[in-house]
């Protein structure tokens, strides 16, 4: 998976991207992200990416053909690459999104800055994304989230295949209490069914607390899960026990 990168900000991905799993990623060529600055394709003595907003108003708005030729540079030899827009205004980024975009090959992420992008911009952007509603600077810790959401998709990324099916969200639900060592720690026990061994047991209690942390903190996402017949009956007792309604 490529991942190329326009940006007026180059550095602010370095280090992110030089720790951990990403950068072993990229030492596998399961993942290439490559920079690119706006600034390189802008005209002029001044190389000036931005200027004022049309019909008045505070705030700078960057100019569309330094944007414009920088896609076009990147596209050029690569028609499959996929132009992706970061933007407050764009498509909210779930897990379902995370693992449509998973499949591709080849993405081309535009960060914009100041208070906008020109709306010409648009024309050649084939989505847009947005990671949440608040505001950040700039798109470039909305497209870090982007690749690292994504590339963890991508087989032999994570050590241990799986892991990524096993989570929370891929199930559309909460993740379940998780322990390790030491059993007993400032009096505060690791639920006895965890260290029974009984492996059918261990699943029906995660199963459960996945559930109930679910209802109890995030009750929109169950609408959305696909909740089969045995965790709707599950979800009925919890909702019995509670105390509530
Ligand atoms: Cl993609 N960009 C900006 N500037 N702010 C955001 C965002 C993107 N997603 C959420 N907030």
């Amino acid at each position: 998976m490529i991942f190329d990168i326009l940006t007026l900000f180059p550095d602010m991905f370095r280090s992110p991207l030089a720790g951990s799993i990403l950068e072993k990623a990229r030492e596998a060529k399961l993942i290439t992200v490559n920079l690119f600055n706006i600034r390189d394709y802008a005209e002029g003595k001044h190389r000036v990416t931005d200027d004022d907003p049309y019909g008045g108003g505070t705030g700078m708005i960057m100019k569309p053909e330094p944007i414009i030729r920088g896609i076009k540079a990147i596209q050029s030899g690569h028609p499959e690459a996929r132009v992706i827009l970061m933007t407050p205004q764009g498509t909210p980024l779930r897990q379902e999104v995370v693992r449509r975009l998973a499949q591709l090959s080849h993405i081309i992420l535009v960060c914009g800055r100041y208070e906008g992008v020109d709306e010409r911009v648009r024309a050649v952007v084939d989505e847009e994304i947005s990671i949440g509603d608040y505001v950040l600077t700039g798109g470039e810790p909305a497209a870090l989230v982007m690749i690292d959401a994504i590339a963890r998709l991508i087989p032999g990324v994570l050590g241990n295949e799986g892991a990524s099916e096993d989570d929370s969200f891929s199930r559309g639900l909460l993740e379940y209490p998780q322990y390790t060592r030491p059993r007993s720690f400032e009096g505060r026990e690791v639920p006895e069914i965890l260290l029974s061994g009984d492996h059918q047991s261990i699943e029906r209690w995660r199963k459960r607390e996945a559930l109930r942390r679910t209802w109890e903190r995030r009750p929109d996402l169950l609408t959305r899960a696909g909740l089969s017949d045995e965790d709707q009956k599950i979800l009925d007792e919890l909702r019995g026990s509670s105390g509530a309604e």
